[in-house]
């Protein structure tokens, strides 16, 4: 009996592990994003709203939940990050959902796949992963948008910031410890920016999708600082108290 409780012990620690095993097959960059820092996800928000809600939504975030946390006025937001009306043909209100008006069949019929709601990927897919996907597209001439992805290898979506990035070459190096291709890109036609620009542009995208996929994340790391403090200080006043009573005892 005893052996197999502990077999079963075991198994239930091997669990995360396996979980964590199906993780990226291929390496990521660090995408070092700072969600304290507002102003890199402004920038984050305003990409987000311009570059990605032609095609996909963030059906479970309001707008004047952003503004309120990134330090916007409603008139701001209203002004810098509304772009849809909604169903009646009015300007969207700013309490409104994130929506867009492109219906899914349509969408998959475009691309052979609707585009994913963007609330929670960073939760779903990790920063790194995001950051790395978006620096990822390179020419590939037989796929039917013309390019591809290292990261998420015949993905439906097209290189949608190709005017930021311009469009690279992949080139296989070699290959990694673990069987991968290792890869570099080749930039063949220039974008708007420069490499470091975009990295840092890719970097407020993600940054503003990992704040999305948990609003509150500064505050409770905030409050799980105080909360240990508070145990610190209260396990002394215990000790105290301990000593205090039992003094007496022999
Ligand atoms: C032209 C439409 C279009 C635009 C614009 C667009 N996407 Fe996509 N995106 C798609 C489609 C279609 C898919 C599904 C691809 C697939 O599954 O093959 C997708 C998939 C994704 C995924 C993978 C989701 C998952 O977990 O499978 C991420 C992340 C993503 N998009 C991020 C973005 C970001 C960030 C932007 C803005 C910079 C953006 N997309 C703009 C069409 C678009």
């Amino acid at each position: 009996m005893k052996k197999l409780i502990s077999v079963m012990m075991f198994l239930a620690l091997m669990v995360p592990a396996a979980s964590f095993a199906a993780g990226p097959a291929v390496k990521v960059d660090k995408a070092n994003v700072d969600v304290t820092n507002t102003a890199s996800l402004q920038r984050g928000a305003r990409y987000f709203v311009n570059y990605c809600m032609g095609c996909h939504e963030a059906q479970y975030m309001r707008y004047n939940r952003i503004g309120r946390d990134l330090g916007l006025t409603d008139d701001q937001v209203r002004d810098n990050l509304i772009f849809t009306r909604d169903e009646f043909g009015d300007p969207t209100r700013v309490g409104a959902l994130m929506k867009n008006a492109y219906p899914k069949r349509d969408a998959a019929e475009a691309f052979g796949t609707a585009p994913p709601d963007l609330t929670l990927v960073a939760r779903v897919r990790g920063e790194d992963w995001l950051y790395t996907f978006l620096r990822s597209y390179y020419l590939d001439e037989n796929r039917p948008m013309g390019v591809n992805n290292t990261v998420f290898p015949n993905v439906g979506m097209p290189h949608v910031l190709w005017e930021l990035q311009g469009f690279q070459r992949k080139e296989v190096v070699g290959k990694d410890a673990r069987g991968h291709d290792e890869v570099r890109f080749e930039l063949v036609q220039s974008g708007s920016m420069s490499p470091a620009e975009y990295d840092k542009a890719v970097r407020d995208i993600v940054a503003f999708l990992s704040y999305m996929g948990e609003p509150i994340q500064t505050e409770r790391k905030m409050i799980g600082i105080w909360v240990m403090l508070f145990l610190f200080i209260f396990t002394i006043i215990a000790y105290l108290m301990k000593k205090e009573y039992w003094k007496d005892v022999h």
